[in-house]
């Protein structure tokens, strides 16, 4: 691993009262490279038990060069602990939380702003030595009145005693990607082999044991939340945060009166922000069982952010290189979210959109022995992992006591759309399906009508695909209705602004239809939908124009 690299054999100077090691991640010297940035923040993410928190806190050191990542990798918002004071004026907010700080390197004063009564907290660092500097942060967000749920280090030095400390200090576990000891003699840095006490304690089963799951409860929203979390996937120890399990909200203030209600599936609460998080533990364990792939291997797959930010982030935690081949003008939030993961980024002409990337990926597999294409639009896989979301949803419904009535789907792979109806259509016979599709990428609906398909360019990355694809089982859709991207969007800022549920354009797609369907069935039926991402992922086209980064889409198609 990079990060052992660095740190075995690195040289070490006194910083007051301790050596201190000095590399590219601690001191820039040589140079920070990506790549080891990305480990270390890959590395982090694995390690933290990120669905119980609300907040991240970071001081402003080197902590905050990994803060940064962690912060878009998870979608969780950062506070910054500064050395210094400024006014703030009144109006915006609560004045700082001011602590004492003595560590290693400062002794000073700390100033905390942006953290609130009632946050769970996540404190993020670089390295714990004696543990002065996560003491004060702890007492810092507890004068705020919120709750520190553990601290994340990438080094801990055993010898200074600072994970004790902590510990003994604030009740606060401390858990380090790596424990190093620097030589007396030599004046060197060495990596410790991992601590067999501490990976049977706490710290490890909180890293994906069952105490992990147990306390991977999601996030409360303000939109009527049907029911509480429900059991997660289990993260099958690899360290990673539990997927699924997601909340069901009935949405109130986006659905006119007197029809339907709607419930929407929070798929974006998923630990890498997406949907996306469902299908590559699955896809990865089925392909291993049948032997056709193996850890060491390098994992391809097209996508548009989400399932390429998903797979990454599985791929790094269970041994496979991962390449994600993506149209040139995707968010910068999800190229740095991929990045972040250590997977690599091939991108291919935004002209040929997703069609493109999938000859792209195909070509790549024929030319690199041991790699293979996930090809989430084809493989079966896909929907079939979907259909734990579908069972979950059935569950609530059944503690109803009432049906699902209508499930509305838009298509990008279709496997969400699939997957969900097949299992909600086991239990429910007579539920109708409305598969969503973007007004100016409409196969399904062009096949529907008998005339010929055209795509165009749109702004609802990861629908409209420019096909229909194989994981969209026609036998499943009822009914086929359209969206433009500005009903997209303007609905997707009143689910936030409104239910309070930080989403993406493409959860607008599907919420602007259920919407629509709810209008057209009585009262004391069910409509339920799912919201596919984070907002965050698309907060740098705000106002949903691609037009500036050349996103446009394949070239005009005549049916299938
Ligand atoms: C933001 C977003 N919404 C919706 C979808 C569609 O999901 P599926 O591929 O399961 O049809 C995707 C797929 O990439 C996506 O990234």
């Amino acid at each position: 691993m990079l990060l052992e690299q660095i740190y075995e054999g690195a040289p070490t100077v006194f910083s007051g009262r301790f050596r201190t090691t000095i590399n590219e991640l601690t001191d820039q010297r040589p140079a920070l490279r990506p790549e080891i940035l990305a480990e270390a923040v890959g590395r982090l993410v694995g390690l933290g038990t990120f669905s119980a928190a609300t907040k991240l806190v970071v001081e402003e050191d080197k902590g905050a060069i990994l803060a940064g990542p962690v912060c878009l990798a998870t979608g969780l918002p950062l506070a910054v602990a500064r050395w210094y004071p400024y006014d703030l004026p009144p109006e915006a907010g609560s004045p700082a939380s001011v602590v004492e700080v003595s560590s290693e390197y400062y002794t000073g004063t700390l100033y905390l702003n942006g953290v609130t009564a009632g946050d769970r907290v996540i404190i993020i660092d670089d390295t714990v030595s004696t543990g002065g500097t996560l003491v004060a942060l702890i007492e810092a967000v507890r004068r705020c009145g919120a709750e520190v749920l553990e601290a994340l280090v990438v080094t801990e030095k055993p010898a200074n005693g600072g994970v004790a400390a902590v510990r003994a200090r604030s009740g606060v576990e401390v858990k380090p990607v790596l424990r190093v000891a620097i030589d007396a003699a030599s004046g060197l840095v060495h990596v410790l082999p991992p601590d067999d006490d501490a990976a049977a304690g706490p710290a490890a089963q909180a890293a994906g044991g069952p105490a992990a799951q147990a306390t991977a409860g999601r996030r409360l929203v303000s939109a009527t939340a049907l029911s509480g979390p429900g059991p997660a996937v289990p993260a099958r120890g690899h360290g990673l945060a539990a997927v699924g399990g997601t909340e069901l909200c009935r949405l109130r203030r986006v659905i006119a009166p007197g029809g339907a209600g709607v419930y929407a599936k929070c798929e974006f609460r998923n630990p890498t922000g997406s949907h996306k998080d469902r299908i590559f533990h699955y896809m990865i364990d089925a392909l291993e069982r049948r032997g056709e792939i193996a850890p060491g291997w390098t994992l391809v797959e097209c996508s548009t952010g989400n399932g390429g930010a998903a797979l990454a982030q599985v791929g790094l935690a269970r041994g496979y290189r991962v390449v994600v081949l993506m149209p040139a003008g995707m968010t910068i939030e999800r190229i740095t979210q991929i990045r972040a993961f250590g997977a690599e980024i091939i991108e291919t002409d935004p002209d040929g959109f997703l069609l493109l990337a999938e000859d792209k990926a195909r070509e790549y597999v024929r030319r690199h022995p041991r790699s293979y294409f996930l090809d989430q639009s084809t493989n079966p896989l896909n929907w079939q992992a979907w259909q734990s979301a579908g069972e979950e949803i059935a569950a609530e419904f059944r503690r109803l006591g009432r049906p699902v009535d209508t499930f509305v789907c838009s298509i990008g792979t279709g496997g969400t759309f699939s997957g969900i109806a097949a299992a909600l259509r086991a239990e429910f016979p007579d539920m109708v399906t409305v598969a969503v599709e973007v007004d100016v990428s409409a196969p399904l609906r062009a096949k529907r009508d008998g005339v010929g398909f055209r795509h165009r360019p749109h702004n609802l990355m990861g629908l409209g695909p420019g096909k229909i694809p194989p994981n969209a089982r026609e036998e499943l859709i009822d009914e086929v209705r359209t969206v433009s991207g500005e009903q997209a969007w303007a609905m997707m800022k009143r689910l936030i602004a409104e239910e309070k549920l930080f989403t993406g354009p493409t959860a607008g797609a599907n919420v602007h239809v259920a919407a629509q369907v709810a209008t057209e069935r009585p009262p004391g039926e069910s409509v339920v939908t799912v919201l596919f991402d984070s907002a965050w992922k698309y907060v740098s086209v705000w106002d949903g124009d691609y037009s500036r980064r050349h996103v446009t889409g394949p070239e005009p198609q005549r049916g299938h």
